[in-house]
Formats: C-alpha cells, sequence, structure tokens
C-alpha cells in the first residue's frame, strides 16, 4: 500500500490528476455559465475519489451522481464502525458481547463495499473492451498546473497542513500494545487497546504557541519534509510509525493543486445552502471523523478561463 501511494507512484500519475482536475474545473466552468451553485464536498469528494480509483486500480468512479456520495457514506460508515468496535475493545469482559451487536453491521458494510468495487471493476472492463483504454484529451494548462505561478506557491501548502493540524480528519487514532510497556507513567499490558488523541496533541499549549489560533506561517517545511521534520513538533494529522496513512503524499499533493487551480481560476460567494447564509460553517460532524456538518455551497464566478486560450 505504502508503495502504491508513495511519492514515486504519485509522481508517474501526474497526468491523471491533471485530467480529473481539468474534468473538475470545467464541471465549475459550466457551474457559472448556468448561474448554479456548487456543492463543494460532492464535488471534491468526486475527485478524489476518481484520482485514487485510477492510480490504484486503472478506473475511474462512475459517472452517476451518487456514486461519490455512496463511496463517501461507505468509507464513513467504516470508519464509524471502526470507531464502535475500539469502544467494544474498552468494555473488557463484556466485548464479545459488543463485538456480537456490531457483527451485523461489520458483515453489511463489507458486503456493500464488495459490491461497490465489484461494479467500478466491471465498468472498467467494459470501457477497456469499447474504447481500448483511450485517455481524454488533455489541456496544457492542466498537464502543467506544477509549473504554475500561483502567486506564493506554498500558500496552499501551508493553508492545507494547518487546517490539518487544526481539524484532523482522523482525531483519535488507536493501537494494541504487543508486550507490557509504559507510556507517561502509566503500565500498559500487553494486548491492551490505546487510543491516541491526535487532536490534542496538535493544538497542546507546551507544543504550539497560541494553539487554537490559525496561523499559516507556522509549518513552513515542504510537505515531502512532513514526516520527518514535524514528528518532532507533534505534528501529526497523518498518525505515526508503521501504521501511518500511506496516502499522506497524494492527499496532500491533490490538496495542494486543487485549491491552487480553485482559487486561480475563480472568484467563490458562499450561498446560504445549509449553512448560515453567506458564511461557512465550520460546525463538525459528531463522528469518529472530523468533517463538517454542512457542506459548503458557493456560486462560483469565473476569473480565469484555462479552456479560453
Ligand atoms: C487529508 C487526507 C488524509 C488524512 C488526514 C488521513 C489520515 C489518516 C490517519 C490519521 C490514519 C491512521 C494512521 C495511524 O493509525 O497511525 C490513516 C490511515 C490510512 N489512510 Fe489516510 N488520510 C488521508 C488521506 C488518505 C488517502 C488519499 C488515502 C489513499 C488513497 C489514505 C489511505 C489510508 C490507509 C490505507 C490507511 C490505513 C493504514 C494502516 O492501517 O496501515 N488516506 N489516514
Amino acid at each position: 500500500m505504502t508503495e502504491l501511494l508513495g511519492p514515486r507512484q504519485v509522481e508517474r500519475f501526474h497526468s491523471i490528476r491533471g485530467e480529473e482536475l481539468q474534468r473538475f474545473i470545467q464541471k465549475i466552468v459550466e457551474k457559472d455559465r448556468e448561474n448554479e451553485n456548487v456543492n463543494l464536498e460532492k464535488g471534491l469528494m468526486k475527485l478524489t475519489n476518481n484520482i485514487v480509483c485510477r492510480i490504484a486500480m486503472s478506473t475511474s468512479c462512475s459517472e452517476e451522481e451518487d456514486e461519490a456520495e455512496r463511496c463517501k457514506e461507505l468509507v464513513e460508515g467504516s470508519i464509524e464502525l471502526t470507531g464502535k468496535m475500539v469502544i467494544v475493545y474498552l468494555l473488557g469482559p463484556l466485548k464479545k458481547v459488543g463485538r456480537w451487536v456490531f457483527m451485523k453491521e461489520l458483515k453489511d458494510i463489507s458486503r456493500r463495499i464488495d459490491e461497490l468495487l465489484e461494479k467500478i471493476l466491471k465498468e472498467h472492463e467494459e470501457r477497456a473492451k469499447k474504447d481500448g483504454g483511450s485517455l481524454p484529451v488533455r489541456n496544457t494548462y492542466f498537464s502543467r498546473w506544477h509549473a504554475l505561478d500561483y502567486g506564493n506557491a506554498h500558500q496552499p501548502s501551508k493553508l492545507v497542513k494547518e487546517t490539518l493540524r487544526l481539524y484532523p480528519l482522523g482525531p483519535v487514532i488507536s493501537r494494541a500494545s504487543r508486550e507490557d510497556s509504559k507510556i507517561g507513567g502509566f503500565d500498559i499490558p500487553k494486548e491492551t487497546v490505546v487510543l491516541i488523541n491526535l487532536y490534542s496533541m496538535m493544538r497542546d499549549p507546551e507544543i504550539w504557541d497560541n494553539p487554537d489560533e490559525f496561523k499559516l506561517e507556522r509549518l513552513l517545511v515542504s510537505h515531502k519534509e512532513t514526516d520527518k521534520e514535524n514528528h518532532s513538533l507533534g505534528y501529526v494529522p497523518f498518525g505515526g510509525g508503521r501504521r501511518m496513512c500511506p496516502g499522506s503524499h497524494l492527499a496532500l499533493t491533490i490538496s495542494h493543486i486543487t485549491i491552487a487551480s480553485m482559487v486561480q481560476c475563480f472568484d467563490w460567494k458562499v450561498s446560504g445552502g445549509d449553512g448560515d447564509g453567506g458564511k461557512v460553517n465550520i460546525e463538525a460532524k459528531s463522528s469518529m471523523i472530523m468533517c463538517l456538518a454542512h457542506p459548503i455551497v458557493c456560486l462560483p464566478e469565473v476569473h480565469y478561463n484555462p479552456f479560453v486560450a
């Protein structure tokens, strides 16, 4: 998994990112033309799903509008369930009962994930038969996205890093001890499930000045250095050690180019939607993963159209 999503593979597939980004930006240009709102959560989820599917399986998610939504529900559902299973382990002798209670949910979510993967692979086979897997024509703006002058090329990178420090996607991770050990003066017997609170670590006043403040200049090292340099500072949005997120490089790369293109190509006006009218509502959903309770809905206005020569 680390090899599949590592920097070398991510670099190898930069054309896939360019094509999917092109498709994403093209849809927003159309929305501007039709004076329609964009639900950023849905659009960004579809973009990420397509890039990950094409890198991992050489196929993109179905064109059906609700497919990205289903992927999101399944990912959220399985993370939710992982959280419940962790709590079940904390029940000590009652954990067998807890496991039995959640078994039906576990089987149901595994079946739905299998069905979705099956469908994606079938579509891929059919498409490959039909068009021999030919790729869409590329626009030079997107194939050269990395060479763009965004004014300040480090701005998206700093923005993403500081956002992940304050709002980590996975605020709590778990580990099981393989042997008796001692952490911070506490004895941890073998096979104990330990919950690690990444959210608190990244807001620890002993590590960070004014930890609750959003400061762009805080994390200045390049994202290639993130693991090495920032770990010692308690910067752990991707976890740590051998089970650290293998998708960190891909996630940061996609975030940077997407934000940079969205800022360069459009002016954004936040619409009412589920938020509170004209303002982004950053209230988080109560869940094991930290995501927005109200999706951001915006009216885009083209500022620079990359499709017009
Ligand atoms: C901003 C985006 C992302 C964040 C904040 C994030 C965060 C995390 C965290 C905190 C963990 C647990 C690590 C630990 O236990 O030490 C994790 C695990 C994982 N992530 Fe991510 N992740 C992101 C994007 C991605 C992407 C794009 C992929 C794949 C395409 C991915 C694939 C995985 C996998 C496979 C694991 C399980 C690793 C294991 O258990 O060995 N992640 N992620």
